[in-house]
């Protein structure tokens, strides 16, 4: 193993640049070379690369977003697309390719190694924590306290004027997010993908919730059935005469800022190992984090395979109503 290629695709996420930082650092610091490539697959496809130095990952440990850039290639979703991309890999001498991403980065490692042979290996690279196979991805824990601390800020103004808030976070069709800063903002209620949302329950519950409160927060997941926080509003309007009705998207705020020690830690961790798995013989895997351990899955069944939030979790905010 000589030349290691490396790609941060999908959206971005805090922690990848420790991660890129990590495999870099380690890469050099054993004899291999890392090739980092621009823009995610799009670069492998236009031949953007930078074989990545010391000094070119130093003081980024602390950046959010990714200096190699990241995209969602519709080019590389085609056969001709997939062709350039291992056309020009071979052209690098590139030995194995790490893909720091989600689930539909996985899904481009995966025809790749089936269309060349080439060994991948994937590392959890999103907010959405939606990957099976991991406990954590790199960058959920840093958009949870960004999402949380906005939800902090909102409740302030939520209080003073007596106002029910319907908050919408990322998240993508999992409701990992949602669900989770609902429970540690002390949210009222949360709507999440994963189970079927009842709006005459909802605002049933609000009004019950609201008597003696100084307003109330919802939690809306984007890929909620129901639809996103203004459309929840909209229909929970008609059922709540007399109430202060808000609604706010917390949007890409939430992919950016500094990525917290967790997130630093987890993408350094899993940086390391991506490299170990692959001196070792592994490939065509997913890394991941199951607590304490590091330990690896196929990368089929990342692909296949969606991970769901704790939904006893919901029980819990009930309990604490
Ligand atoms: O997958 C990360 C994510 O931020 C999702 O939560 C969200 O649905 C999506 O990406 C937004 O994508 P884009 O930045 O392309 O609009």
């Amino acid at each position: 193993m000589k030349r290691i290629g490396l790609i941060t695709s999908g959206g971005d996420a805090p922690g990848m640049n420790a991660c890129i930082r990590a495999i870099t650092k380690y890469c050099l610091n054993i004899g291999i070379v890392p090739v980092g490539y621009y823009d995610g697959y799009q670069g492998i496809i236009e031949k953007r690369s930078i074989e990545l130095n010391f000094s070119d990952v130093d003081n980024i440990i602390q950046q959010g977003g990714t200096i190699l850039g990241a995209a969602r290639s519709e080019e590389f979703r085609t056969v001709e697309g997939r062709k350039k991309a291992i056309d020009n890999l071979i052209l690098n001498n590139i030995d194995a390719l790490i893909c720091i991403g989600g689930d539909g980065t996985f899904a481009g490692a995966n025809a790749l190694s089936e269309e060349m042979n080439i060994p991948v290996i994937g590392i959890p690279g999103t907010i959405d924590n939606d990957i099976s196979g991991t406990d954590h991805s790199i960058g959920y824990d840093t958009a949870l306290n960004t999402v949380i601390e906005a939800i902090d800020k909102i409740r302030d103004t939520a209080s003073s004027h007596h106002r029910i808030f319907f908050i919408e976070v990322m998240g993508r069709n999992a409701g990992f997010i949602a669900l989770n800063s609902a429970i540690a903002s002390g949210a009222e209620s949360v709507l999440i993908p994963e189970e079927l949302s009842d709006i005459n329950a909802l605002a049933k519950d609000l009004k019950e919730q609201n008597k003696g409160k100084r307003g109330s927060i919802v939690i809306v997941a984007e890929g909620d059935d129901a639809g996103g926080a203004i459309e929840i509003m909209k229909k929970v309007e008609p059922l709540m005469e007399g109430y202060s009705l808000r609604s706010s998207i917390l949007g890409h705020i939430q992919r950016g800022g500094r990525p917290s020690a967790c997130d630093r830690l987890l993408a350094t961790k899993m940086g390391v190992f991506a490299v170990d798995q692959l001196l070792s013989g592994k490939y065509n895997i997913v890394v991941g984090a199951k607590g304490n351990d590091l330990v690896i899955s196929s990368i089929d069944s990342a692909v296949e395979n969606q991970s769901i939030p704790d939904l006893s979790m919901l029980k819990l905010l009930i309990k604490l109503r």
